[in-house]
């Protein structure tokens, strides 16, 4: 999506950034993990295939992404490569309008996970679909098997109204209103989001 293209979003614990060309490679080496492709749902692609999917996501009116950086390990080192920790993604194709996003989240580097990055940066994520692109209602489709991502969509409020047995998959449900918006901004404390120039 070309509206987040010079965005970063920080909050306590992440910054969010544009997925730009030189996150390539360590994304490709994370999804090399046949772990990460069965609880994300994802095919192995490779590295010109994965530099492709870079170039055209950036252009692709229906997808937004950002690379999750550790906020610690950035202040530590400036090091964007070495702080990046996952991704998240709102995504518009399967929704009839653009008012329903689902929401992808993964915390690649074991070393990052369980310390509330993946929260955040989903939260973080939800806040920014409803701030500045209008999402009313988001959808996120889960394997059976992940449950530590149930929990925490759960936890985020969203509630299961289906089970695909082809997929093996859950889809939860959050319809967007004041009082969770509410709830969202407090457990997130001071987040901002800043636009950066070409
Ligand atoms: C699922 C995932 C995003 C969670 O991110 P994380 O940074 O590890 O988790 P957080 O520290 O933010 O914890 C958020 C919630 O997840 C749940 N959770 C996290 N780690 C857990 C564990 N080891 N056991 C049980 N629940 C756990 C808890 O509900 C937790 O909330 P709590 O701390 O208030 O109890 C991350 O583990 C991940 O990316 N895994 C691999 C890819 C994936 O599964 N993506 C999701 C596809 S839908």
């Amino acid at each position: 999506m070309r509206i987040n293209k010079n965005t970063t979003i920080t909050g306590k614990n992440v910054i969010l950034v544009p997925y730009r060309k030189e996150h390539v490679e360590k994304y490709h080496e994370w999804m090399k993990s046949e772990e990460l492709q069965q609880l994300t749902g994802s095919e192995p692609l490779s590295l010109q295939e994965e530099y492709a999917m870079q170039k055209s996501w950036l252009m692709d009116e229906n997808k937004c992404t950002f690379i999750v950086l550790s906020k610690l390990k950035y202040e530590e080192t400036k090091d964007e490569i070495a702080s990046m920790v996952g991704d998240t993604n709102l995504f518009f194709a399967n929704c009839d309008d653009r008012l329903c996003a689902e929401v992808e989240i993964m915390i690649a580097e074991e070393w990052a996970r369980g310390q509330k990055c993946g929260w955040e940066a989903t939260s973080l994520m939800l806040m920014y679909g409803i701030t500045y692109l209008g999402v009313k209602q988001f959808i996120v489709k889960i394997s059976y098997v992940n449950e530590i991502s149930i929990r925490m969509f759960e936890k985020l409020g969203f509630v299961e109204v289906s089970r695909s047995h082809v997929f093996q998959e859950v889809t939860m449900v959050k319809i967007v209103d004041g009082g969770w918006i509410d709830w969202l901004k407090q457990n997130l404390g001071v987040w901002k989001v800043f636009e950066g120039s070409e």
